[in-house]
């Protein structure tokens, strides 16, 4: 795993985005993340995209989760949110997203990990982190062989998500999550974790035990894993300073 220590959140937004940018070619499947945390991601490649510097012409993508029930036209659905703030404002039109409306909800999950292995895999997946050190929408207690599946989400995410939402209880309980099998499975992993609320979440899925008791802690079994913290976030970590050595004497050789 590579931990890359930036000063702030617009900073590991653009480290992110040109980690993104260099996968970048026809033929390629990425994994978007939905939250606040890949939103400077985002805003980076949009920009790239609008000079011309970057086309995802031929890109395919797949998105993590979704809620449960709310339907796709709903503002916050995560199908709605991934278009409003990237696949809408750059050439990439073949998103697919596992469906929360969908009246066999089982169907659907195997529908969808379908799709991904028919498009050759995922090459590069982008991540987030819930403050339970949640990725995707498997919250603690998944297993790290699982697959695409409902889960129901913990009060402390809904707390979280709530603002996005006219009130808590507005929030779905549950969720159509890849697993974090599912999330194993793609080519590289690339996760964002920005402000002091992460600081815990990071130090445990970086640094403590791989266990179910924090989800992204599964990070540390993939053999091509990058997380991008800013400062705030990294605040815990205890080999922070190895973490920057590493960084700042990296062979040119190596790539990200
Ligand atoms: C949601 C998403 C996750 C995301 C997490 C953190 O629960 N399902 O994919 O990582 O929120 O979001 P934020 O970046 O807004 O803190």
């Amino acid at each position: 795993m590579e931990v890359l220590i930036v000063g702030d959140a617009p900073a590991a937004g653009v480290l992110v985005a040109e980690i993104i940018a260099q996968h970048v070619q026809p033929g390629v499947s990425l994994g978007l993340a939905t939250g606040s945390s890949p939103l400077p991601v985002y805003r980076e490649l949009i920009e790239r995209h609008a000079r011309g510097e970057l086309s995802f012409a031929g890109v395919r993508a797949f998105t993590l989760d979704e809620y449960v029930g709310l339907p796709r036209s709903h503002p916050e659905s995560y199908h709605s949110v991934i278009r409003r703030e990237l696949t809408d404002q750059v050439d990439l039109d073949r998103v697919d997203a596992p469906d929360g409306q969908a009246t066999d909800i089982p169907a659907e999950a195997a529908r969808f990990e379908a799709a991904i292995v028919e498009a050759g895999g995922i090459d590069v997946q982008l991540l987030g982190i819930g403050t339970d050190g949640h990725i995707g929408f498997n919250e603690p207690g998944s297993s790290l062989a699982s697959r695409t599946r409902v889960k129901t989400l913990t009060q402390q995410t809904r707390d979280d998500n709530a603002r996005f939402f006219d009130s808590v209880d507005d929030v779905p309980h549950h969720v159509l999550t890849q697993g974090l099998g599912t999330i194993l499975d793609a080519r590289h992993l690339v996760l964002i974790a920005t402000g002091s609320s992460k600081a815990g979440a990071v130090a445990a899925a970086v640094e403590g035990p791989v266990s179910a008791f924090c989800p992204a802690s599964v990070l540390q079994l993939h053999p091509h894993a990058t997380v991008v913290v800013d400062e705030p976030a990294a605040a815990q970590l205890r080999l922070a300073d190895y973490y920057r050595f590493a960084a700042e004497n990296k062979p040119d050789w190596q790539r990200f």
